[in-house]
C-alpha cells in the first residue's frame, strides 16, 4: 500500500513577517488530527525555519520549493540541499513554473541532478513533470512526460527511485480552475510515469513510487483523484494558502478509506 501525499505549494506567498506562522498555527492541530496521509508543507525559503518551528514534534513534513544540486559554491542567490538537509524531508524539483522562466536552469540534466543531490542529503525530491496545452493539444503528452520521467531518473537505482515522488502536472490546469478529468491523469501517470519506470527499472519498482496529481486541485475534488488506482495524493498550489487545506487533506484520508 502506497501512503498518500499531500504536498502543499505555497509558491511566492505567506513569506514575509508573521504570516507564515500564523497561517501555520491556524492549521495545525486540524492536519495534526489526520492519519494516514503524509502532509508536506513547501512554504518559501524565508519562511522555512520560522515554519520548522510551528512544526516542531508534529508529523507534518516540511519541504522547499527548489535547489540547486551542488553542494556549496559561486552561485548567487542559490540554495544547497546542505542547506535544506537540517530542516526539510522534501524538495520540490522541476516545477513547471521554473522549467518555463529558466530553460537552461531547469533542463532535463539540471532536474536530473537535482534528485540525485536531494537523495544524497537524504531529501525526498518530488519531481514534477507536465505537458502544456499545446503539447496536450497535439495528442503528444505521453511523449512529452514519458520524456521527462525518463530524464529525471536517469542513472539512479530502483532503491533511489523508489524513495522519490513524481508529481503529474499539466500545464494548463494550474491555477486555471481547470483541473484535468480524474480518469485521463490516472490514464496519464500509468502510461506515461509508471510505464517508462518499468522499463527503466521494474515492475515493482514503477508501483512502488507514489505519483501525485497536481492542477486546480480543492477539498472539493480531491477525492475523486485519490480514488483513482495510479494517483496517491496532490501537490497544492492555490488551495494550500486557505484554512480549507485542512479539509481537502481529509477528503484525501477518507477517500482512502482512513
Ligand atoms: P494550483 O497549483 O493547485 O494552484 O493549480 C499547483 C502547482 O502548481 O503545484
Amino acid at each position: 500500500m502506497r501512503v498518500p501525499v499531500v504536498a502543499a505549494n505555497w509558491k511566492m506567498n505567506l513569506g514575509t513577517g508573521h504570516e507564515a506562522v500564523e497561517f501555520v498555527r491556524s492549521i495545525r492541530r486540524g492536519l495534526q488530527a489526520v492519519e494516514g496521509v503524509e502532509i508536506v508543507l513547501c512554504p518559501p525559503y524565508t519562511a522555512l525555519s520560522a515554519v520548522a518551528e510551528v512544526l516542531g514534534g508534529s508529523h507534518i513534513a516540511l519541504g522547499a520549493q527548489d535547489m540547486h544540486w551542488e553542494e556549496k559554491g559561486a552561485h548567487t542567490g542559490d540554495i544547497s540541499p546542505a542547506m535544506l538537509a537540517g530542516w526539510c524531508r522534501h524538495v520540490i524539483v522541476g516545477h513547471s513554473e521554473r522549467r518555463a522562466t529558466r530553460s537552461e536552469a531547469e533542463s532535463d540534466v539540471a532536474i536530473n541532478r537535482k534528485a540525485k543531490a536531494a537523495l544524497a542529503h537524504d531529501l525526498v525530491p518530488i519531481v514534477c513533470v507536465g505537458e502544456n496545452v499545446e503539447q496536450n493539444d497535439a495528442g503528444q503528452t505521453e511523449t512529452v512526460v514519458g520524456g521527462q520521467v525518463s530524464a529525471a531518473f536517469a542513472g539512479m537505482d530502483a532503491a533511489q527511485v523508489s524513495r522519490c515522488v513524481v508529481a503529474y502536472e499539466p500545464i494548463w490546469a494550474i491555477g486555471t480552475g481547470k483541473a484535468a478529468s480524474p480518469a485521463e491523469a490516472n490514464r496519464t501517470i500509468n502510461l506515461a510515469v509508471r510505464g517508462p519506470l518499468a522499463q527503466a527499472f521494474d515492475e515493482p519498482t514503477a508501483q512502488r513510487v507514489r505519483v501525485l496529481y497536481g492542477g486546480s486541485v480543492n477539498a472539493a475534488n480531491i477525492g475523486s483523484f485519490v480514488e483513482m488506482p495510479d494517483i496517491d495524493g496532490a501537490l497544492v498550489g492555490g488551495a494550500s494558502l486557505t484554512p480549507d487545506f485542512v479539509k481537502l487533506v481529509e477528503a484525501v484520508a477518507k477517500a482512502r478509506g482512513k
